[in-house]
């Protein structure tokens, strides 16, 4: 029997390119950068496995130029960059790759908030520019983490680790979501509330919510008009859930006191945007994941969920597997 083709579009951790190739007669893009767009198109006309990034659009356009396609493994927990309903229609499995990047990135919401409290980047900016001729007394003054109110919006793994770590800062947290969690509430003594509310007592905004049609630029002008003037948003999920103008705004004429951002829109952030020349925001290059032995799990969890497709199985991590119904017949 022939291997099925696949299609890696980026370079992965080698056990789990391993992996695929054991089952698979693989083409992989091995630049450093993503795909473009017409190579993509080009190249899955062939493949019954197509292995992503959060960077490749699968959308109507190219499952159309991809006739034999047979799963779909996304090398990330989000999937925004999916039509998961048109997978669906064509009875196409999708996978993703949750649980085990979630205390790496809540260990990077963490980092973001205490160097934006305590003005990190700033600090170490100013020692780089020669600037720290002595101690003074109002220098880099920032915020308190501890004790402080940390509100959670949207709350999956990545918002209750996130809340775990601010037991640890005797932090009263906050917490809206579509539906309440009791258990996470009684774990963590977290308490749920509106949005209104959220962003009123907030001293830190955390936001953990996927992105969807529903939660696009769902903190805008409005939103960040109703906190507090020394607030600080930390964006760890989705850019397109902040508009970026309104947040532009809201730093420079002093709405809330901080930003940072390890995802943005649009992503990458144009090097000349106005939100970088900004003292009082800071911007990673979406990194909440990125340690090696998480991209390895990450990797390789991608891997098994793209073979169980092959394979006609259900996937192990599957976004629309309740609505494919059980194991494929293709
Ligand atoms: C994800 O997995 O969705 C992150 O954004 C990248 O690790």
């Amino acid at each position: 029997m022939p291997k099925p083709k696949v299609l890696i579009t980026r370079r992965v951790h080698p056990d789990a390119l391993r992996r695929v190739e054991e089952h698979a007669e693989v083409d992989v893009w091995t630049e450093d950068r993503p795909m473009p767009r017409e190579e993509l198109l080009k190249r899955v006309g062939s493949v019954e496995g197509l292995y992503t990034m959060l960077t490749d659009r699968v959308d109507e356009e190219l499952l159309e130029r991809a006739p034999h396609l047979r799963v779909v493994s996304n090398m990330a927990v989000g999937y925004d960059n999916i039509d998961v309903d048109a997978c669906t229609r064509r009875g196409i499995p999708v996978g993703h790759t949750p649980g085990v990047l979630t205390d790496t990135t809540a260990d990077l919401a963490f980092a973001l908030i205490l160097a934006a409290a305590r003005r990190l980047v700033e600090g170490v900016d100013y020692v780089r520019a020669g600037h720290w001729h002595t101690w003074s007394p109002d220098l880099l003054l920032g915020y308190d983490v501890y004790g402080a109110t940390l509100g959670i919006l949207g709350l999956g793994r990545i918002a209750a680790a996130v809340a775990r770590r601010a037991q640890g800062f005797g932090m009263r947290v906050l917490y809206t979501s579509r539906r309440q969690h009791e258990e996470t509430e009684a774990a963590l003594g977290i308490h749920r509330v509106d949005l209104d509310t959220l962003l009123r007592e907030a001293d830190i905004l955390s936001i953990h919510t996927p992105l969807t049609p529903e939660t696009y630029h769902l903190i805008g002008e409005t939103e960040l008009r109703r906190m507090k003037p020394t607030a600080i948003l930390v964006n760890t999920a989705r850019g397109g859930v902040v508009d970026p103008d309104a947040l532009y705004r809201a730093l420079k004429e002093g709405w809330i006191a901080y930003a940072a951002l390890d995802v943005t829109e649009p992503e990458p952030i144009p090097a000349d945007h106005p939100l970088l020349r900004l003292p009082n925001c800071i911007v990673l290059p979406h990194i909440g994941s990125a340690t090696h032995a998480t991209r390895r799990r990450m990797a390789l969890m991608a891997a098994e969920n793209l073979l169980a497709g092959l394979r006609g199985e259900p996937l192990p991590h599957c976004v629309n597997c309740a609505q494919l119904g059980g194991p494929y017949d293709h």
